[in-house]
């Protein structure tokens, strides 16, 4: 059960409309922690969860979601009474998404949910339908706050580029306010995503570190052994830069390099964001050879196991050239940050699963204890975000004996010691919409701000004929060592949990 604070906000009754309610996202991460929060009290009891179902009897999605919840909330299952309990807060629309008829069915289910005026609509759908399902909500009167409250949930992809996402941003803002639009890029939910935040804020020891006078470079990454599993269609059109870099990575970015907020407010935090990506150097065209690194799995063995090559999975072309590693180097032009590399990088079927965030330290100037001895190590602060969260400090020590020689030291500190405790992503990003709190949400400008930012690299990536190949459960990717060669420490690479 996750922790809650007797100061959280709770939530007001509302209709939680699930479009997409039979797919994969709802079944995994949707309702099973829509489940958590109703148990915690996070999701009022008098709310409802709405499904809009196709092409299925109640019965038949009923069904469904038993299946769902055997896997992803067994207890409820097993228990009769939670599970009537639960039954009892299901409501079915039937219909398709592209007949406005849907919608005026949807609008009249809710008004006779009774005293129920507040609603959120998750589109737990394919990109290309948020204007359908947009449209149809504003048909049939949905969108309008006379009421309650009104609140449109999507998830990315926000666009494949930045006249998309602009196209994007544009139909959903003719129908809801920006205030009422939620994107959620779900590693903003994580907590020890949040913790970055806390750590720096919290802390005063932080502030004096964290500009170019101390910092060498900072490593952001998302390291992965799993490959693309059943997503070749998409994973296709997108690649490593999209799925990874432009979204979550960048996101982490603003985070890491932002100045203090005036307050902890959805637009204070937000604006600040904003203010970094507006200081990222654009790439020219002729830096992003020198920039950035793209490469595709090989076949290998990851975890013990014989990994097939990208190539060879299902839906991909032969001669597919999409990256499934992407890094990129940016620079942010600010007085803070000017002249610090930045690294993002995120890789499928890596040799370990980690994501992180690494401060490097600059060099101490010179070895005072040992004339024959090399300076020591730079110092190193890795924020380690998943799979085991927690705080690594490198440090130098003396090593013992009759020696001033040094060695390294390293201090572990997990984030949370009972995991039980630590909030699913998913439980806070919806428990923010129901509160009305959009400060772990992209705004629009952020979206198109940080499309504009990787569209010259898309551009060049477009025209490749060919992609360097990296045997999957290996770091062989020597482009990255010629990428970081001037960074201290060269290519930081994440260790696996159990290492
Ligand atoms: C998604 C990407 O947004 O994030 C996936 O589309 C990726 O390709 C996933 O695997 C990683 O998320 P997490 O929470 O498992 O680190």
């Amino acid at each position: 059960m996750v922790a809650v604070n007797r100061n959280i906000k709770t939530a007001e009754p509302t209709n939680i409309v699930i479009f997409g309610v039979t797919g994969d996202l709802s079944k995994r991460k949707l309702i099973p922690a829509l489940v958590r929060m109703l148990n915690c009290g996070l999701v009022h009891d008098d709310s409802k969860i709405v499904g809009v179902v196709n092409n299925r009897t109640e019965e038949v999605w009923i069904e469904l979601v038993r299946e769902g919840m055997q896997e992803y909330s067994p207890e409820i299952v097993k228990s009769e009474k939670k599970w009537k309990k639960f039954l009892s807060r299901l409501i079915m629309v039937p219909g398709d998404l592209g007949d406005e008829a849907t919608f005026e069915r949807l609008a009249e289910a809710l008004v006779e949910i009774d005293g129920k005026k507040n609603a959120m609509f998750y589109c737990a759908i394919p990109p290309d339908w948020y204007g359908k399902v947009t449209k149809g909500l504003e048909s049939a009167g949905l969108a309008k706050e006379d009421e309650g409250y009104r609140r449109l949930v999507i998830e990315k992809p926000f666009g494949h580029n930045l006249e998309s996402a602009r196209e994007l941003n544009k139909e959903l803002q003719k129908v809801f306010d920006e205030k009422q639009i939620y994107r959620i890029d779900h590693y903003l939910g994580k907590e020890s995503v949040q913790n970055l935040l806390v750590y720096r804020f919290a802390n005063s020891i932080m502030e004096p570190l964290w500009n170019r006078n101390y910092i060498d470079h900072i490593q952001i990454s998302a390291s992965e052994t799993i490959g693309i599993e059943y997503r070749a269609k998409y994973y296709e059109k997108s690649g490593a830069l999209r799925d990874m870099i432009q979204s979550h990575l960048m996101q982490m970015m603003t985070l890491v390099a932002m100045e203090p907020p005036v307050e902890f407010s959805a637009d204070a935090v937000r604006d600040e964001k904003m203010k970094v990506l507006r200081a990222i150097r654009s790439i020219k065209p002729e830096q992003i050879k020198i920039q950035t690194v793209s490469a595709q799995y090989a076949s290998g063995t990851v975890e013990g196991e014989a990994a097939q090559a990208y190539v060879a999975e299902e839906f991909v072309p032969p001669e597919s050239t999409t990256e499934t590693f992407s890094a990129v180097r940016f620079y942010i032009d600010n007085w803070r940050w000017q002249g610090v590399p930045f690294i993002l990088w995120s890789g499928k079927r890596m040799k370990a699963r980690a994501s992180e965030v690494m401060i490097r330290f600059r060099k101490p100037p010179f070895n005072l204890f040992d004339s024959h001895a090399s300076v020591p190590a730079a110092n190193a602060l890795v924020f380690r975000l998943q799979p085991d969260g927690g705080v690594v400090l490198r440090l130098n020590a003396k090593k013992p004996g009759l020696t001033t020689d040094n060695e390294p030291m390293i201090m572990r500190a997990p984030y949370a010691n009972n995991t039980e405790d630590v909030a699913d992503a998913y439980e806070i990003l919806m428990h923010d919409v129901l509160t009305g709190d959009g400060t772990l949400f992209s705004r629009a400008d952020e979206v198109e701000t940080s499309w504009a930012i990787v569209e010259p690299i898309l551009n060049e990536w477009k025209k490749r004929l060919s992609i360097t190949r990296y045997r999957s459960g290996s770091w062989d990717i020597p482009e990255m060592d010629e990428l970081t060669r001037d960074c201290v420490g060269g290519w930081h690479k994440p260790l696996a949990q159990h290492e």
